[in-house]
């Protein structure tokens, strides 16, 4: 085996975005683009030469290919060891822990999250730095100026090495572990949630039904509800991951997940159904009956954390996205802790959560997640919510309702409209920024305006300030619409419009959302124009 330098052109313009570098496969596949890209994120990070790097990926199409490639580039790249999930496989937080627990210098998790795989779907690239979260936009901008320059790439002669066998080899100098991507993952979990009461819960007769939608929680899951808590056999469907995860969208809302919200409002619903994403961060939870909305969950994990093993020192404060409801920050208010509001994506909580600032945070996207690792993690999630059923000995009904009457309900929902052409978009936000400063006082749709701004946050850690983060419109009676772009689709522009309105009266809690909500929805739409810009009538996905 030998050390190839391969010449290349550079792939100028594609910076990477909150969530790494995502991109239709084919423009993976292509000669070249893969290792182009890997190789600027090998030199933006300041080499991996003497480092230790983990690897591993949801199962995607593509996924094993491209580590192979990936595992000769770091060997010609001089690192010491690769830690690699056996299969090339590592969920995303399980990816985060082993970055933690063996003191490597950053990882490369492949995947693109909730997005379908597949020779016709997307792709994607992370680097996550050494506190295991994903990199600082420093770090992201020194491999997005390296794509313009790089003109070559290191690779090791040779074939791909075996990834099917878990134990160490060598690849030319480089050490090569191949580890049980589960194994670690159970181990932290052990620590942080009780599996004697939960297991207890289980011999109950209490029933969960968890969908993995053929991504990478289904070994995860297996392992831990059906063999270590004792869940019935079969309370894990769709657990198998597959290259094109069975031809869905891997992304556990409403739409993609219907089989379970079906079955959730059915006669024969078990107590508890939960379903995570792709690459296993994100989580949706409900009872019988009822769903749980993601920024509720951030709510009640937050109001009932304390109970849960790992937990029992309690809150030190809660951190929130955005666009996710306020309902977060009545918890926060009343535990007398900090609450944070941060712009859309997992990487702006990893500095308060170093800082031990926070110990759960989450986003309106179905993500929940706490300091056991640096980023969201879906399977921990349901385990907690397991957790706190098993010490509160209520069902998820109860809690919820108690919950709304002791805190108030921030009813919510988040309205899509996918695959707009970009200018349309653009040009929205132009216009919207634009009359930013003339909305105070003007009424929408019977709404009156208080106040409207472009998001800017200043992070308390580092001083840094990321502006324009979305807008936001706050009316005088109480509610909130938010508008925003998607920064991780891969089709035309995404508009993201969040809406919410607090009610604090129990005799009002059991309404639909989208009813309570329509003067809400009639309003930014009359600010935004959405309806008449787009062409569209309705949303493409309501969660
Ligand atoms: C979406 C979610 C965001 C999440 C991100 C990565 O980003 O809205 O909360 O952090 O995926 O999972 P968006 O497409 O809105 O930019
Ligand atoms: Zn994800």
């Amino acid at each position: 085996m030998t050390i190839e330098t391969i010449a290349i052109t550079p792939i100028a313009g594609q910076k990477p975005g909150t969530s790494g570098l995502r991109k239709k496969t084919a423009v993976f596949m292509q000669p070249g683009y893969l290792e182009a890209y890997v190789q600027s994120v090998i030199d933006g990070v300041g080499g991996v030469a003497g480092r230790d790097i983990v690897v591993g990926g949801d199962g995607r199409f593509f996924n094993d290919t491209a580590i192979g490639i990936m595992l000769r580039m770091l060997a010609a790249n001089g690192a010491a060891k690769a830690i690699v999930g056996r299969g090339g496989l590592l969920s995303t937080p399980a990816a985060s822990n082993l970055i933690r627990i063996r003191k490597a210098y950053g990882g490369f998790v492949l995947s693109a999250s909730h997005n379908p795989g597949g020779a016709d779907g997307d792709f994607g690239i992370k680097f996550n730095v050494s506190n295991g979260g994903p990199a600082p936009e420093g770090v992201t901008d020194a491999m997005f100026a390296r794509t313009k320059t790089i003109d070559s790439y290191k690779i090791l002669s040779g074939p791909a090495p075996d990834l099917g066998h878990i134990g160490v080899t060598k690849l030319g100098t480089m050490t090569l572990e191949i580890i049980d991507p589960v194994t670690d993952y159970v181990a932290m979990m052990r620590n942080l949630v009780d599996f004697d009461r939960i297991r207890a819960l289980f011999a109950s007769g209490f029933r969960i039904h968890f969908d993995a939608m053929h991504a990478v929680t289904g070994p995860y899951a297996h392992a831990i509800l059906e063999g270590e808590l004792g869940a019935a056999k079969g309370s894990v469907v769709n657990g198998i991951p597959l290259p094109d995860f069975g031809g869905h969208h891997p992304d556990p809302n409403p739409v993609y997940a219907a089989d379970l919200f079906k079955l959730m409002f059915s006669a024969d619903a078990p107590d508890m159904g939960a379903a995570s994403d792709g690459d296993g961060d994100r989580n949706i939870v409900l009872g019988k009956g009822i769903s749980v909305a993601p920024s509720d969950s951030l709510a009640l994990l937050a109001a009932n954390i304390h109970l849960a093993k790992g937990y029992t020192a309690g809150l030190k404060g809660v951190a929130r996205s955005m666009p996710t409801s306020r309902a977060a920050d009545r918890v926060a208010a009343k535990a007398s802790v900090e609450a944070y509001e941060t712009p859309t994506g997992w990487k702006f909580f990893g500095n308060l959560l170093d800082a031990g600032r926070v110990t759960i945070c989450g986003e309106e996207s179905a993500g929940t997640g706490s300091d056991h690792v640096r980023e969201k993690d879906g399977l921990w999630a349901v385990l907690i919510w397991l957790d706190i059923l098993a010490a509160r000995k209520q069902s998820i009904g109860e809690i919820v309702a108690d919950h709304w009457k002791t805190y108030g309900r921030d009813y919510y929902t988040r309205h899509d409209y996918e695959g707009l052409p970009s200018d349309i978009a653009d040009q929205m936000f132009t216009d919207l920024r634009g009359a930013l400063a003339t909305l105070p006082g003007r009424s929408f749709a019977g709404l009156k305006i208080e106040k409207a701004d472009d998001f800017s946050y200043h992070d308390p850690v580092d001083g840094s300030i990321s502006a324009k983060q979305g807008i936001r419109i706050f009316f005088q009676s109480g509610e909130r619409a938010v508008f925003r772009l998607s920064g991780t689709g891969t089709e035309g522009a995404t508009l993201r419009v969040y809406l919410e309105a607090f009610e604090p009266d129990p005799a009002k809690h059991a309404l639909d959302p989208q009813t309570v909500l329509a003067p809400v929805i009639a309003a930014a739409d009359a600010i935004a124009g959405i309806k008449s810009r787009t062409g569209r009538t309705a949303p493409d996905v309501v969660t």
